[in-house]
């Protein structure tokens, strides 16, 4: 297995990663705008940090990962993904080192990431790669908060 950092050529090939993984297991949800070219701009802002690594083997590309500074000391791991006929082999666990590196030698102290509530597999990944939960996120059709928060206002009604 290597794992190197990626560079500007290896970018369409980024972008394919996360495309398949999309596609494959990941649909991107509706409230969620412009995911493919956020995430694309991220994929060249990590590759221009050199902060974007690749695992290959045999010439094959198995995985990647994407880091970014944010801010003066922390780090957002904001790409994370091991084709699925070789995980569990420690893809990932050698992708997020590398990761680590790039960003700590940017003066990183803290990484942040983050994971879907169903994505058991991903989260049990950071758990035991040492992160903790620091938010839940949610979200509502701006239908149902408003037929939810308007009933049984009588508690709260504002002062006239
Ligand atoms: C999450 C993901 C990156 C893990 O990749 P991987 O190469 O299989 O992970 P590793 O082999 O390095 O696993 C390291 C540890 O993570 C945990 N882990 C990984 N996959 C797991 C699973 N399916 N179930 C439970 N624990 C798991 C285990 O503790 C594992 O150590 P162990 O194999 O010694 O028990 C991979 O499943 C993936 O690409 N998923 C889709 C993309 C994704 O969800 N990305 C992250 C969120 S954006």
């Amino acid at each position: 297995l290597n794992v190197r950092r990626a560079t500007e050529d290896d970018r369409e090939t980024l972008y394919a990663l996360w495309d398949e993984w999309v596609e494959r297991e990941s649909p991107v949800p509706p409230w969620v705008e412009g995911a493919q070219q956020e995430t694309r701009a991220q994929i060249d802002i990590a590759i221009g940090s050199r902060c974007a690594v690749i695992a290959e083997e045999c010439g094959k590309v198995l995985g990647f990962a994407c880091g970014v500074v944010k801010g003066r000391r922390t780090g957002d791991l904001t790409e994370l993904y091991v084709r699925p006929n070789v995980r569990r082999r420690g893809i990932a666990r050698a992708l997020v080192k590398a990761v680590v590196v790039a960003l700590s030698e940017r003066g990183v102290v803290s990484v942040t990431g983050g994971v879907g509530p169903e994505n058991a597999a991903a989260r049990r990944f950071y758990e035991d790669a040492g992160f903790q939960t620091v938010e839940l996120r949610f979200v509502a059709a701006v239908e149902v908060l408003q037929r939810r928060v308007t009933e049984g206002t009588s508690r709260a009604e504002p002062a006239e």
